[in-house]
């Protein structure tokens, strides 16, 4: 079997006039930790976008383990093993960790928690081993969240909060975790710690590939294998985080976005 886990082959989106991926060409490795870059409105979540089901691509295809992604339900995607955060937080801040972690997972699954509510007794044993999941889950993510499952994520510092979307999107257990941004509205040392919790459980979930999308050059140099850097939607470079930031397309994409 080859190396990687998704393919995406001349894929397009386009939004009217506008092309916000144009015939990108690229790989995800089984088990890498993958950096997607590029200035703002390069496509980058798009990207996700689209490979998560949400959008439909005007064009390309995405093969995941050889089999054609686009087209299938968000649901289904989900239900495969792909699973990812938000640009913007989705949590609900009244409501506690554990309620935030279940209902995203619930909403995703598609069988309904309103149904088994009516089903009691499945439903209390279908509980507990819910709560049983979150803390196995957490111990490994987040230790000190273990203890504090039932308080309101509103309570939370921005890295807890962050913590517990990483959390939500890892209890299907997936095969390639889709981060957005992770580090927005974080401090330097905050971003830092946030990445020593998805380098463990990378540790303990080896076979775990992880695309991330990352402003912050020294958190993509420190946490990536390899990186990809995206300009209107194209692929401009691709390879490690010393040859990207050595390639003149790149320097050029990201300095005339800072002249802009
Ligand atoms: N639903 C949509 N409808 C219309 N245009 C869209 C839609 N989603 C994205 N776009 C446009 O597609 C382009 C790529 O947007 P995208 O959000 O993927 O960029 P990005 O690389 O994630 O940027 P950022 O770093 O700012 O998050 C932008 O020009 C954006 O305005
Ligand atoms: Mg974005």
């Amino acid at each position: 079997m080859s190396d990687a886990m998704i393919e995406v082959r001349n894929l397009t989106m386009r939004f009217g006039g506008l092309t916000a991926l144009d015939n990108l060409q690229l790989d995800i490795h089984r088990g890498e930790v993958l950096g997607l870059l590029g200035p703002n409105g390069s496509g980058k979540t798009t990207f996700f976008n689209v490979l998560t089901g949400l959008y439909k691509a005007s064009a390309g295809t995405i093969l995941y383990d050889g089999e054609e992604v686009i087209g299938k339900t968000p649901q289904d995607i989900y239900r495969s093993g792909v699973a990812r955060t938000f640009q913007r937080s989705r949590l609900s801040l009244p409501l506690t960790v554990f309620d935030n972690i279940v209902i995203g997972d619930y909403q995703h699954m598609g069988h309904g928690l309103v149904f088994n509510l009516f089903r009691r007794r499945a439903f209390r044993a279908e509980y507990e081993r819910y709560v049983e999941a979150v803390r196995e889950l957490l111990a490994i993510f987040s230790p000190p969240l273990v203890g504090r499952l039932f308080e309101p994520v509103e309570t939370f510092t921005m890295i807890d909060r962050r913590r517990i979307e990483v959390c939500r999107a890892l209890m299907s257990r997936p095969r390639l975790l889709l981060l957005d941004e992770p580090s927005a509205g974080m401090t330097h040392d905050e971003t830092h710690e946030l990445m020593d919790d998805i380098l463990q459980v990378r540790s303990k979930m080896s076979d775990l590939s992880v695309v991330l999308i990352e402003h912050e050059m020294n958190v993509i140099e420190r946490i990536t294998d390899r990186c990809i850097v995206l300009n209107y939607g194209k692929k401009i470079a691709e390879g490690t985080y010393a040859e990207i930031t050595a390639d003149p397309d790149v320097q050029t994409a990201y300095l005339g976005e800072e002249a802009a």
